[in-house]
């Protein structure tokens, strides 16, 4: 038996850093791995039966390896087949709570609180980590667990909430958060009784989530639209799910080839998923072709500015919106990004301007970027997996060397994204 996935052996190593020889035109095709934040929510699902789940299509990062601990932490056996596929077993909870230096780690561990909710009556977890992006509260998550019946409380810093036997109700969310809408229909998923999730998030990962769920025996419709319905069933059985493939790895690459003035064949998306970006690329002057799983991106001629909104779904994707400024940097006029999820996403800035880039921001979720200007190799820090994607991108389309510290930030997020970097021709090395 296999502990975990293939070891991710930068994973963790807080020393690791990318260094990038940039200045050249990315070229040739790249797989896209399966979604991180689809993943997490399969991997929560799992708790909720005795038999065996089957996850495929799971991408070797850093989250997957912390999600394991997590589950592993409650006693559910977590076994990689292959570098792709787990098999899962929560038969045997031992815990209803798990330890908070895990949870740290990771802000979708918040996920097994609805899990263990409707398997053991009760889930103890402490305030999530995640990245520093903004507050992240869960207030949604504990007033959608506190609708269906259940008791609040908090045990030294972990929220403790029970319940004796979930109850559906009609839930209003004060934002469609996406784990929290996620966490709520782990929890309706057997719930006695209908659960309707009113402003629910619509991103594909719920809806990845809902197909999971229905393929175990729930029966959830209205996922991809704001009103989720979950009509609670007896129980849940094991099932085989494939994870879908990664919209925004999908979208870093599609991106890394535009600002490098590449060409570039992106495999396995799903171009639903991407038609936000899509759209917004061609605005900014990007040639994109559509060919059923597969996204060509290349440039002919200049790109120009636009206004992009990081939005919930289906608007533009809030974690692709630092790529999109590395981007923009490179167009022709003023480019305004306005971030409309998180009130602090654009910390990335400040790297971005030692590298010559010229952006300035107005209060904490609006840059405004004017370009073209070249971009210089410099040394920087990844701030988060996504500020430490965009930066990636930067020094690929710089001229000279960039060295990115704090590397293990993209490592939680992105499967081997220097040796697929590399298979389109860029210079960039761990060290
Ligand atoms: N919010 C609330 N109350 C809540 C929860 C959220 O007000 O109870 C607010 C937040 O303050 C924020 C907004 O809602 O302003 C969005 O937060 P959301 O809960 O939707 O984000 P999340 O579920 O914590 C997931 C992804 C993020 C992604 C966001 C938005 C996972 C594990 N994480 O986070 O992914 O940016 O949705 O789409 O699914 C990443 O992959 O790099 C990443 C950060």
């Amino acid at each position: 038996m296999r502990e975990q996935p293939a070891p991710l052996i930068v994973t963790d190593n807080q020393d690791a850093k990318l260094v990038i020889e940039g200045g050249r035109p990315l070229q040739g095709t790249v797989d896209v791995s399966g979604s991180k934040n689809a993943a997490m929510g399969a991997m929560a699902a799992a708790l909720l039966v005795t038999e065996d789940c089957y996850l495929e299509n799971v991408p070797n990062i850093g989250d997957v390896v912390h999600m394991s601990e997590v589950l592993r932490s409650l006693g559910a056996v977590v076994e990689a087949t292959s570098e792709h596929d787990l098999r899962i077993n929560a038969a045997e909870l031992t815990s209803s709570s798990p330890p908070t230096g895990l949870v740290g780690n990771l802000r979708a561990s918040f996920l097994v609180m609805g899990a263990l909710l409707a398997r053991l009556g009760r889930a103890g977890c402490s305030p999530p980590g995640g990245d520093v992006i903004g507050q992240r509260p869960i207030d949604v998550h504990l007033a959608g667990f506190a609708a269906m019946g259940c008791r609040l409380g908090r045990e030294g810093e972990k929220y403790v909430v029970e319940s004796d036997g979930l109850k559906g109700a009609r839930i209003f969310a004060d934002y469609p958060s996406v784990l929290g809408t996620q966490n709520l229909m782990l929890a309706a998923a057997t719930a006695r009784g209908t659960t309707t999730i009113v402003n629910g998030a619509a991103e594909p990962e719920v809806q990845g989530l809902a197909a999971m769920l229905n393929s175990m025996g729930a029966r959830i419709t209205g996922v991809g639209s704001h009103t989720i319905t979950v009509e609670g069933v007896q129980a849940l059985h094991g099932t085989r799910h494939r994870i879908i493939p990664d919209r925004l790895e999908a979208g870093t690459f599609a991106i890394a080839a535009a600002v490098t003035n590449g060409r570039a064949e992106i495999r396995g998306v799903e171009l639903n998923h991407l038609f936000s970006l899509i759209a917004k690329m061609r605005e900014a002057g990007v040639m994109v072709e559509e060919a059923g799983d597969k996204l060509r991106v290349w440039r002919e001629g200049e790109l120009r500015a636009v206004t992009i909104q990081a939005l919930p779904y289906p608007g533009l994707a809030t974690d692709l919106q630092a790529p999109m400024a590395v981007l923009l940097s490179q167009a022709r006029g003023v480019s305004y990004v306005h971030e409309r999820v998180f009130e602090n996403r654009l910390l990335y800035t400040g790297e971005l301007r030692k590298m010559g880039a010229e952006v300035v921001t107005t209060g904490t979720t609006t840059a405004i970027i004017s370009g073209p200007t070249p971009l210089i190799g410099s040394s920087v820090r990844a701030l988060d997996v996504r500020a430490g994607a965009a930066l990636i991108l930067a020094g690929l389309a710089a001229s000279g060397r960039t060295e990115i510290a704090d590397v293990y930030h993209v490592d939680r997020g992105y499967e081997r994204i220097g040796g697929k970097l590399r298979g389109l021709g860029a210079v960039i090395e761990r060290v």
